[in-house]
């Protein structure tokens, strides 16, 4: 175990029990351009995800639709049995046509179809955490949302979470399973789902950003970001991440890189304590530049 470590994050029970460095790693950048083939580079791909144990990085994101398939491929062939300990979850309901094409298909057929080759992907018996990618708007929510209840009534899955949904969202999926996670796009200026948050908050539901790192033109220099980032000698996306792990005890953030350099720095960011007063006026600021967009 190297000095930093992203325990230092502090742990999270997703489901209640299911308990993970709340600083985890997202591997759809290991992929090609458009998140579409293999990585360009397959040595450091493997490289990175291998590193992730040691630097105490035990949640990896991924899906079937990165790559489609080859992000799954790489998360086995680097960490497969998963002996250390490395909690997978891995999401469903998203078809690919070409790089960067992504269209929601949620029929229960079609989902429960992926669970099983997400399995064979992963090669694992049983699903630590598969997310609804999407809720396709073409099937009835309550068909995708039972399809979720039998993979986890027959054992294939053990938590189940959502993607990118409303609090509505989440409160007609909790009347059919139990939702341990939600995965929407969140950062220091993309507020957009500040209630959804707040909602997981207050029911104990992991919150799982994505785009974590972005800080936009926050991170410009002589900027505020830029100013706290100097004073703890790291980058402003450093700062940009300890922030979002300082916003709630049900954050896990996912940040995601093929280059291990790039892992390295963004688990040093759960070394980074803000200040109080840091915090509030990188969130005051982060608010400003959401609400000028
Ligand atoms: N649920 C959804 O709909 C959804 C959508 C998008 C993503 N996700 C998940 O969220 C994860 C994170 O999202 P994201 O990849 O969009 O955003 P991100 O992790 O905030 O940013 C990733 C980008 O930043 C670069 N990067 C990472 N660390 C860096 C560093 N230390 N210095 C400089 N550049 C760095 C990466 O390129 P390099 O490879 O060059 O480092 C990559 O281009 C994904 O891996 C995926 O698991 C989910």
């Amino acid at each position: 175990m190297t000095e930093y470590s992203a325990a230092k994050s502090g742990s999270f029970k997703i489901g209640g029990d299911m308990e993970v460095n709340r600083l985890g790693f997202g591997a759809m950048r290991v992929t090609g351009p458009g998140i579409w083939g293999p990585p360009a580079d397959h040595g450091e791909a493997i490289r990175t995800l291998k590193r992730l144990p040691s630097l105490g990085v035990n949640f990896i994101d991924t899906a079937d639709s990165y790559g489609p398939d080859v992000s799954e491929w790489l998360v086995k062939e680097a960490l497969y049995p998963y002996s250390d300990g490395s909690i997978v979850a891995t999401k469903g309901g998203l078809t690919r046509h070409g790089p960067d094409i992504w269209l929601p298909v949620g029929r229960p057929e079609y989902l429960i179809q992926q669970v099983h080759k997400s399995l064979r992907n992963l090669g694992v018996e049983r699903i630590d955490l598969w997310q609804l990618h999407r809720i396709d708007s073409k099937v009835p929510a309550k068909e995708q949302f039972d399809a979720i209840k039998s993979l986890i009534d027959s054992g294939l899955i053990r938590h189940a979470g959502l993607s990118e949904v409303s609090v509505a969202d989440i409160e007609a999926a909790s009347k059919v399973f139990k939702v341990a996670t939600v995965q929407n796009r969140y950062n220091l200026v993309d507020r957009t789902s500040e209630d959804v948050l707040d909602y997981c908050a207050k029911h104990g539901i992991g919150f799982i950003p994505w785009y974590p790192l972005a800080a936009g033109e926050l991170a410009k220099p002589g900027s505020l970001l830029d100013t706290v980032a100097k004073q703890h000698n790291v980058s402003p996306s450093q700062i940009a991440l300890a922030w979002v792990l300082k916003r709630s005890p049900v954050m896990l953030p996912i940040p995601g890189t093929s280059k291990v350099k790039h892992l390295e720095e963004n688990v040093r960011a759960a070394d980074v304590t803000l200040t109080d007063d840091q915090f509030r006026a990188l969130d005051a600021e982060g608010k400003k530049a959401f609400q000028a967009t």
